[in-house]
C-alpha cells in the first residue's frame, strides 16, 4: 500500500528491532537494514514470533555508497526512513573518532542523498540526550543549549542534527523529526527480543542483569559522591517499548502532515530521574535477587544528573511513556534469563 513502506536502518539493533515490532503492529511494511556489526540475525526470529510476520532483511553497510544505492534500487518505493544505524560506544569513539565520523555521519549523508534524489520526505533520526551535556537546569527541555560534545560519538549526534537541519532548509519537502533519547532500557515483555551487547556491557542495566545471571562477577557503581540525593548519578531510564512507540507516533505525525515545522526535535524520556542505587533496588525487588555490587571511582565523562522535561513530547507529539522502571527491569531480567537459559 502506498505510504506504508518504511526503511528501518539498524533494524536488528536494540531500539530498531522493538520499533520494527510496533511498526508492523500498526500495519506498516518494514525493510530492516543492518550490517550486523553489533547484532546477529536472531532478532528476525523474535520479531516474527511477536508479530507473525518476518520482515525483509537487507545486510547492508550504510557507510558505503554503492551498498546504499543498491538497497534503494532494490526498494525504490520507501515512504519513510527511520535511521537508527550508528556506532554508539562513547569510549571507543574517543579511541577511534574517524571510525565514528565515517560511519555515523557518512551513512546519514548517503541516506539523505537517496531521500533527495528519490523524493522520500519522511525521516526520523535517533539523537541523544548527550547533546545537552551537563545541563544547568533540570528537567531538561528541548530549548536547553546544545553543549560542546564530550565525545566523538556525542558529536556525531550533534552534527547529525545539524546536517538534517541544513538538509531540510535546502531540499524542499523533506520533513524530519529528531528524537533525543534519554536512557533506553528493558526488553520486549515477550522476551523474544531485547538488548544483547556483544562483549562486556558498557551500560548499566545489561551489566546489572548479566551480573545477576552470573555472566559478570560484580557490578561497579561509578561514584557515590555526586551532588544527588544518594550520591550516585541520576538518569531518566525509559522502557524501550515506549521509545519504539514514539517512533511510530512521530512517523504518523509526518505522514499525516501534522508537524508544524519541517525540522522538529523531541525529548524521549519519562520525566523521572532515578539514581544508580534506585535502579539496583528496583532490579532486586522485581527479581528477588541480591545484586553483587560495589562503589568504585567516578567514570570519566559522566554527568551528575540528566532527566527529561517531557512536556513537548506529551503535548505536541501526543506521546507519553507508560511503563515504569520496575516494569523495564522486570522485562530486562526476563530477557536475560531467556538468553542465559535460566529458570528462576
Ligand atoms: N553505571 C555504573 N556502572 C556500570 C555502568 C554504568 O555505575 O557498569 C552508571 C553510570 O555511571 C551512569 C549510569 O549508570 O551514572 C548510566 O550509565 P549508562 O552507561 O547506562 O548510560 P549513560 O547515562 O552514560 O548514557 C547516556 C546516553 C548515551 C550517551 C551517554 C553520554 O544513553 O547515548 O549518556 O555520556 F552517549
Amino acid at each position: 500500500m502506498k505510504g506504508r513502506k518504511i526503511l528501518v536502518t539498524g533494524g536488528l539493533g536494540f531500539i530498531g528491532s522493538h520499533t520494527a515490532v510496533e511498526l508492523i503492529a500498526q500495519g506498516f511494511e518494514v525493510v530492516l537494514a543492518d550490517n550486523l556489526s553489533n547484532t546477529t540475525e536472531a532478532p528476525l526470529e523474535g520479531i516474527e514470533a511477536i508479530t507473525g510476520q518476518r520482515p525483509v532483511f537487507e545486510k547492508v553497510d550504510l557507510s558505503i555508497g554503492a551498498e546504499v544505492q543498491g538497497l534503494f534500487d532494490r526498494h525504490p518505493n520507501f515512504d519513510g526512513v527511520i535511521h537508527f544505524a550508528a556506532h554508539k560506544a562513547v569510549g571507543e569513539s574517543v579511541r577511534e573518532p574517524i571510525k565514528y565520523y565515517l560511519n555515523n555521519l557518512g551513512s546519514l549523508g548517503l541516506l539523505l542523498e537517496q531521500c533527495r534524489t528519490r523524493s522520500i520526505v519522511h525521516f526520523i533520526f535517533s539523537s541523544s540526550c548527550t547533546v545537552y551535556g551537563e545541563a544547568t537546569r533540570l528537567p531538561i527541555d528541548e530549548s536547553a543549549p546544545v553543549q560542546p560534545a564530550m565525545s566523538p560519538y556525542g558529536n556525531t549526534k550533534q552534527v547529525g542534527e545539524e546536517m538534517l537541519r541544513d538538509a531540510v532548509r535546502a531540499y524542499s519537502g523533506l520533513q524530519v523529526i529528531a528524537l533525543r533519547y534519554f536512557n533506553p532500557i528493558g526488553a520486549h515483555p515477550s522476551a523474544h527480543i531485547g538488548e544483547l551487547p556483544l562483549g562486556s556491557p558498557l551500560n548499566l542495566v545489561p551489566y546489572v542483569t548479566q551480573t545477576a545471571a552470573g555472566v559478570r562477577e560484580q557490578l561497579q557503581v561509578f561514584g557515590n559522591d555526586y551532588d544527588t540525593p544518594d550520591g550516585t548519578n541520576v538518569r531518566d531510564y525509559i522502557h524501550v517499548v515506549d521509545i519504539a512507540k514514539a517512533h511510530v507516533v512521530a512517523l504518523n505525525r509526518l505522514m499525516q502532515h501534522q508537524n508544524t515545522d519541517a525540522y522538529e526535535v523531541f525529548n524521549l524520556g519519562t520525566g523521572r530521574g532515578s539514581s544508580v542505587l534506585e535502579v539496583i533496588r528496583s532490579f532486586e525487588k522485581v527479581s528477588g535477587k541480591a545484586l553483587n555490587y560495589r562503589i568504585v571511582e567516578r567514570r570519566p565523562g559522566d554527568v551528575t544528573a540528566a532527566y527529561a522535561d517531557t512536556r513537548k513530547a506529551n503535548e505536541v507529539l501526543g506521546w507519553k511513556a507508560e511503563l515504569s522502571l520496575d516494569q523495564a527491569m522486570e522485562d530486562a531480567w526476563r530477557w536475560e534469563k531467556k538468553v542465559r537459559n535460566l529458570n528462576d
